[in-house]
């Protein structure tokens, strides 16, 4: 089976870790759960209740519990990266100015730590579809339970034809600017592990959406929102991993050109210099509209894509697109 001792148990320096194969990398926790040693003088152990690893529910058959697994373990890894890239270049990085604008290192650090480290008890992924949300809704990947269990996420099986590993990273046609940061497992899981609240306690939330959406928060005056805003958490992993780990001084950023008009009538610019301020736009405008709550946004509609699509004709076909949720729920991709 899957290896069960990556997230603690080896000391490693956060530093040093990034020169580590994948699988032997560690979190930079100050303890070794693996070696700690039995109290001698006293009963009390103050981390027995930490467990390291994501549950993931006895409804997941062999296949689909080992690529959530490896998926989970994929989000760990970008999510560590994210947090080792942050620790060592802090605000210099023109990669956290660009997603995170003049903010403070800090929150965006405890984030990604939630995930790269955190307590991972009661985070349950499951396969039984038990809202009959993966029969009933339309391409649905899989989604956040709610109110029903708000630490529960449910994955269908739409994911496992169209989610891509880490190892794919700047493949298949898939670049920054125009990808999606769900295309790849590791992506769409941090994602849906910010909607739980163990997680993202209710904090992270989608403020904004798209490359440009996110970029465009970190510019201007709601910069602070860029640290708990869900997609930039994402993206900016993603990008992150892409540049220092993948493509090394590379990355696979592509050309973030200014968007074609998607005719959905949400603007009144329309020119072509103009029209991606127009999408990105309406996320903000959204959010605005409701600053408190997710309530723009239907959060288990986060990942759709033809059920009937292959994944190579996915590549080419959202390769160019983007995609941003409307405020009645609707998934538009331009
Ligand atoms: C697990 O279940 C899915 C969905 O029913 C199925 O497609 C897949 O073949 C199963 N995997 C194994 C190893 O049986
Ligand atoms: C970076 O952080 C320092 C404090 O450590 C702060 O003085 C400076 O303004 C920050 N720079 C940017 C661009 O946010
Ligand atoms: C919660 O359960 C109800 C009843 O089964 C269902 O209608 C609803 O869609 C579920 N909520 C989510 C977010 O799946
Ligand atoms: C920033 O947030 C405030 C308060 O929610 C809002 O009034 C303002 O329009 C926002 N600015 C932008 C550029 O979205």
């Amino acid at each position: 089976m899957v290896p069960i001792t990556v997230l603690i148990g080896l000391f490693v320096s956060p530093i040093f870790a990034a020169a580590l194969p994948v699988l032997e990398r560690a979190t930079p926790l100050s303890f070794d759960a693996g070696s700690i040693q039995e109290p001698v003088a006293t009963a009390y152990d103050w981390i027995s209740g930490y467990v390291s690893e994501f549950p993931i529910h006895s409804s997941c058959n062999t296949s689909e519990r080992a690529e959530i697994y490896q998926g989970l373990q994929e989000a760990v890894l970008i999510a560590q990266h994210a947090k080792e890239h942050i620790l060592v270049h802090g605000n210099n990085s023109e990669l956290f100015k660009k997603y995170f604008g003049a903010g403070p290192t800090g929150p965006v650090l405890g984030w990604y730590d939630k995930i790269a480290t955190a307590n991972r008890a009661g985070v349950l992924f499951r396969c039984d579809d038990p809202d009959q949300n993966c029969a009933t809704q339309d391409n649905w990947a899989g989604h956040w339970r709610g109110s029903n269990a708000t630490s529960e996420t449910v994955i269908c099986e739409l994911s496992y034809t169209t989610r891509w590993p880490l190892a794919a990273m700047c493949a298949r046609g898939f670049d920054v600017a125009t990808g999606r940061t769900s295309n790849y497992w590791a992506g769409d899981l941090m994602h849906r592990l910010y909607h739980t609240d163990i997680v993202g306690e209710g904090l992270v939330e989608h403020h904004a959406d798209g490359y440009h959406g996110c970029v465009e928060l970190a510019a201007g005056e709601n910069y602070t929102l860029a640290a708990s805003n869900s997609a930039t958490l994402s993206y900016f992993a993603i990008e992150a991993y892409a540049y220092d780990i993948a493509v090394p001084g590379e990355g696979c950023l592509g050309k973030p050109v200014e968007k074609e008009d998607d005719g959905h009538g949400h603007g009144a610019a329309s020119s072509s210099s103009s029209s991606s301020m127009t999408e990105s736009t309406t996320s903000s405008t959204t959010a605005t509209a409701a600053p408190a709550s997710t309530t723009s946004i239907n959060p288990t509609r986060v990942v759709q894509v033809p059920a009937t699509t292959s994944s190579a004709t996915l590549a080419q076909e959202t390769a160019g697109k983007e995609c941003h949720t409307h405020a009645d729920g609707t998934l538009h991709c331009v």
